[in-house]
């Protein structure tokens, strides 16, 4: 940082008493700009980008680790968040002082260890017996003090919701990582699961925009979420690039933010 400072120092040192030739100066910088500018260039920077993030943001953690790994060898597919999304989610919960999360879709359980690293009660919903089996254990994995806040659900979530909705319960952050095509049936019962300044946070939006088909040309998650504008749901859509996924179609993507209020 010292050595930054102090380069800039006689850089402006050095401009100040001996300017260059006025044709000189624009040049080099303007080609470095146009060589990183275009899409396809920085979609080849983004992996190296997301792992200099990942190296530098992210404390090691063995169970997110082994959770990972464990559901690899489970043979299950490769579709879990990304580290940096996990920790962006867990910093969401830290700064609402979430207690309870409810979560759509554990898959092996490594965004509900996230959750779980906060220190909140997770409730997940699981359809697949599989995938529950490689979660628990992988929670089990964690130790007592996130197995005792973790409770995951077999089921399917639009028979589980209401039922949960029936008991009482309601949530400080839900977040819905299940079937593209339900996204706003999920939504909906969320929204009556959700305490008054909760949150909602829906998964892989932009990839349902892309590849679900003209999106102006059908009903959306994005359309029907704001068919409840002034109905005490305000959202946003925030779109993301990450070199978690390898495959460049797939590096885009997005989510859907929405507070109940
Ligand atoms: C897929 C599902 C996800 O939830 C995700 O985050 C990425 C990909 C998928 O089904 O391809
Ligand atoms: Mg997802």
């Amino acid at each position: 940082m010292l050595k930054r400072l102090s380069s800039n120092t006689i850089n402006t040192t050095i401009k100040r008493s001996s300017p260059k030739p006025h044709h000189l100066t624009p040049k080099q910088p303007l080609k470095m700009s146009t060589r990183s500018s275009t899409a396809t260039g920085k979609l080849a920077l983004v992996s190296s980008l997301t792992t200099h993030a990942e190296t530098h943001l992210l404390k090691s953690n063995p169970s997110l680790k082994t959770a990972l790994s464990a559901s690899l060898s489970a043979g299950l597919p490769p579709i879990t968040i990304s580290p940096l999304q996990g920790q962006y989610l867990a910093l969401q919960c830290k700064l609402m002082g979430a207690k309870t999360v409810l979560e759509i879709g554990t898959l092996g359980g490594y965004s509900t260890l996230w959750f779980a690293s906060t220190g909140a009660h997770v409730t997940s919903i699981e359809i697949n017996p599989k995938h529950r089996d490689v979660a628990m254990q992988n929670i089990a994995s964690a130790g007592k003090d996130v197995e005792s806040r973790v409770e995951v659900i077999l089921g399917a979530a639009l028979d589980v919701m209401p039922r949960l909705r029936e008991e009482g319960r309601k949530f400080d952050f839900v977040f819905l990582d299940a079937d593209w095509d339900e996204q706003f049936e999920y939504f909906a019962e969320a929204v009556k699961l959700t305490r008054k300044g909760g949150a909602i946070y829906v998964d892989n939006v932009v990839r349902e925009l892309f590849e679900g088909g003209d999106a102006e040309g059908r009903e959306t998650l994005v359309s029907r979420v704001g068919g409840m504008k002034g109905m005490g749901v305000s959202a946003t859509m925030i779109s993301t690039v990450s070199g978690w996924k390898k495959d460049p179609g797939e590096m885009v993507d997005g989510f859907l933010l929405a507070v109940v209020e």
